[in-house]
């Protein structure tokens, strides 16, 4: 088994590991600059993650060895980067309307991709001048959207990014959860009469969706004097238009995607339907603008000035190199407040993974936990655990330099928060200065001792700043392209297929017959295990059925 990096690096966090982030700020006053990659008015800030820039040159050498460049190059030009599934990942293409022919099994696909977004687009248009009408002749005024994992989070993400005060118009409703409580909460203040459903769904079989699609055709239905809504205000996103067609949705209903969009990435597919409908075609084509031109950057910008590569070389150096099992991000933008749950799945579902792309042990360990939250709210929350607890975790702050309207002032509160606990979290506070503090409570031997042990603040956690220019829909779809390629580079750092998620499959077959179970009394199989039996019989005495 090969260890994820050359030993010379992995020597180099061994003894990096015993200096105070603090003394490497003292031996290169350059070391901000050197540490800092900026594009378009974004910023990276590394200087506070522990390492040197002599670390990050040959973290990007060992990366050149690892034939990044040649997996870049593959990635934009159709290769089939998914090998387990003998596919490319064209959700770059997606954005891309240089209209430069990109072939894939023989056949350019772009036209099919402009013409979906095409489709796209005239729906959205006429859905919003009102021309969209359901089984009963009500204009359509809200969506429900239907979709879970990368069919939910992205179009969950953009539109609660970037809808203003207010709210969207049309309105929109998200249901992932196959939990009845979440359909039934999203559908109680709408009009079945003039909603609309978008089903997203890659394989138009996944159950959560599925089930949440037939359960809202229904409450449409009852509530449009029995009409089947299918004809009129149903649409489908979907790469199984198949499926869609014996799900009883015409022609017309069913916006395709293509096969090699991976579902963590098809919020740039047909699955954008919702944020086009509710934000506006302009809104939605500047997304895909600012998306591509981080493409363009991740394609052609030297690694050390390569932002989504330096993110990816940082990622790999903690995890792998300094061994941190844990990654977390906090937005200071409450309009990215579901960024956490986005990187989540994106981070985990392409990178939770134990072999390479070859069916090899990985060398060491690959994508760590990721979880956050939003900033200022974190600080009341989980920063406590993070200035004085016993892990060390590293930190992306995620900061929009200036305000999207707006109080100026709070803007301004914001940011200095999260300069502020950055800045805390690298430097901490010594003892000294907490015993001036204390003078004037003039205490004494074990006392002071207490103290100061329970106020000190140890310094020495990493931390990267992400400075985004602003928060409109250009850098939005900029940022969240700059995650999906330093997801991909770290992906192609450890050796491994970002692009399929077998891991998930299993719950899901082995949920069938539990449900069975449940729903009808059906026998379990036999390899079911005892403590499963005793939990459904648990659960069957509760519910009146054992
Ligand atoms: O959780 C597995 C997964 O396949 C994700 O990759 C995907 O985003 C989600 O389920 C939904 O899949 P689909 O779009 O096919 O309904």
């Amino acid at each position: 088994m090969m260890p994820a990096l050359p030993e010379p690096l992995l020597d180099a966090a061994r003894r990096l590991a015993h200096e105070p982030i603090a003394s490497l700020f003292a031996r290169d006053p350059d070391r901000v600059s050197r540490l800092s990659v900026g594009w378009e008015g974004f910023l990276v800030d590394l200087s506070k993650e522990r390492l040197t820039p002599d670390v990050l040159a040959a973290l990007a050498v060992h990366a050149r060895g690892a034939g990044l460049d040649r997996w870049i190059a593959s990635l934009f030009d159709g290769e089939r980067v998914n090998l387990s599934e003998s596919l490319p990942a064209l959700h770059p293409a997606l954005r891309d309307d240089t209209g430069v022919p990109l072939v894939v099994d023989g056949a350019d696909v772009r036209p099919g991709i402009a013409q979906s977004r095409e489709r796209v687009a005239d729906w959205a248009r006429r859905l919003r001048a009102g021309e969209v009408r359901g089984a009963t002749g009500s204009p359509i005024r809200h969506l429900l959207h239907l979709g879970i994992g990368g069919s939910d989070l992205g179009p969950r993400l953009v539109v609660d990014a970037l809808a203003d005060a207010r709210g969207t118009r049309p309105g929109v409703s998200f249901v992932a959860n196959v939990d009845p409580r979440a359909l039934d909460r999203a559908i109680a203040p709408l009009d079945p009469a003039a909603t609309a459903i978008v089903i997203a769904s890659k394989s138009f079989a996944t159950g959560e969706t599925m089930a949440n699609a037939r359960a809202a055709i229904a409450w449409i239905a009852a509530g449009s004097n029995g009409r089947d809504p299918r004809a009129t205000q149903v649409l489908a996103a979907t790469a199984r238009p198949d499926r869609a067609r014996a799900f009883g949705l015409p022609e017309d209903a069913i916006l395709p995607m293509h096969p090699a969009v991976g579902g963590r990435f098809s919020l740039w597919s047909s699955v954008g339907v919702t944020i086009a409908a509710t934000l506006g075609n302009d809104t939605h084509a500047a997304l895909l603008d600012g998306a591509a031109a981080m493409d363009r950057h991740f394609r052609t910008a030297p690694f050390e000035r390569n932002l989504p590569v330096v993110l990816a070389l940082a990622g790999v150096w903690n995890a792998s190199a300094l061994g941190h099992r844990q990654r977390i991000v906090v937005p200071y933008a409450d309009a990215l407040t579901l960024l956490p749950a986005y990187l989540q799945q994106l981070s985990l579902e392409s990178n939770g993974k134990r072999v390479t792309r070859e069916g090899a042990p990985v060398g060491g360990r690959t994508a760590p936990a990721l979880w956050g939250g939003v900033g200022t709210d974190g600080q009341h929350a989980f920063f406590q655990w993070l200035h004085q607890g016993t892990d060390t975790v590293p930190v992306e702050f995620v900061v929009s330099a200036a305000p999207n309207g707006g109080d100026p002032a709070r803007h301004a509160a914001l940011v200095a928060n999260a300069f502020a606990q950055a800045q805390a979290l690298a430097f901490g506070r010594d003892e000294a200065s907490i015993a001036r503090d204390l003078a004037a409570e003039q205490l004494a031997g074990a006392a002071l001792a207490r103290a100061i042990a329970v106020r000190a603040c140890p310094g020495d956690r990493p931390s990267t700043t992400l400075l985004v220019p602003r928060l409109d829909a250009r850098a939005l779809g900029a940022l969240l392209a700059l995650y999906e390629h330093r997801n991909y580079a770290e992906g192609v750092l450890w050796g491994i297929n970002p692009f399929d998620q077998f891991g998930v499959e299993l719950g899901k077959q082995l949920a069938a017959p539990i449900e069975a179970a449940l729903v009808g009394g059906a026998a379990l199989p036999d390899t079911v295990d005892a403590s499963t039996r005793a939990l459904v019989d648990c659960v069957l005495r509760a519910t009146d059925k054992g």
